[in-house]
């Protein structure tokens, strides 16, 4: 499976390009701990599985394009929200979520591979600035800065397919009768 650019959504496909990206994330995408989040919703209709799959993808391209650690940058960023719980409903661990998330993160990840030093750094400090860490590596700032960006695109896109998708019409004959 390759991953192409679909809309705001990066799905797994067939394309060349990409195996070097999906052979780096290929052990842990199907990893119970990483399926799981299919469960949380992220931002709006976009899965917390799918919005880390972005993160990754968008680390992946920026990574590369400065020669970066991008395999370390790639896996942090699978890994930034890997947290099992809906924030907006439960807060199993005392403490503010911006702070805790990103620790809670880390300890699942130790659980199932191994975390470098730059990996742990993309995944604690990716909420930069609402949070308390600050990156430390350019490969930790390459991720906050993609966790922000797919956020943005994830919530943009969709409120723009739904806009495309009213039916404006009785808005419009209420508005004409109102002006007659
Ligand atoms: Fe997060
Ligand atoms: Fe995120």
């Amino acid at each position: 499976m390759k991953p192409v650019l679909h809309k705001h959504n990066i799905e797994l496909s067939d394309k060349a390009q990409h195996i070097e990206f999906v052979s780096m994330i290929e052990d842990l995408w199907d990893h119970p701990y990483v399926l799981e989040l299919d469960g949380f919703g992220q931002h709006l209709n976009t899965s917390r599985r799918q919005h880390s799959l972005n993160v990754a993808y968008y680390a992946y391209r920026m990574s590369k394009r400065f020669d970066l650690n991008v395999q370390d940058a790639v896996r942090g960023a699978l890994l930034h929200d890997l947290y099992h719980y809906d924030w907006r409903t439960e807060q199993p661990v005392a403490g503010r979520h911006v702070n805790v998330h990103p620790n809670q993160a880390l300890e699942n990840a130790r659980k199932i591979t191994e975390v470098s030093e730059v990996m742990a750094d993309c995944i604690v400090n990716h909420m930069w600035p609402m949070g308390e860490g600050k990156p430390q590596s350019k490969e930790a700032w390459i991720v906050q800065a993609s966790d922000k960006l797919c956020a943005l695109l994830e919530i943009t896109t969709q409120i723009a397919h739904k806009a495309a998708h009213l039916n404006l019409a009785p808005m419009m004959v209420g508005i004409l009768l109102f002006v007659k």
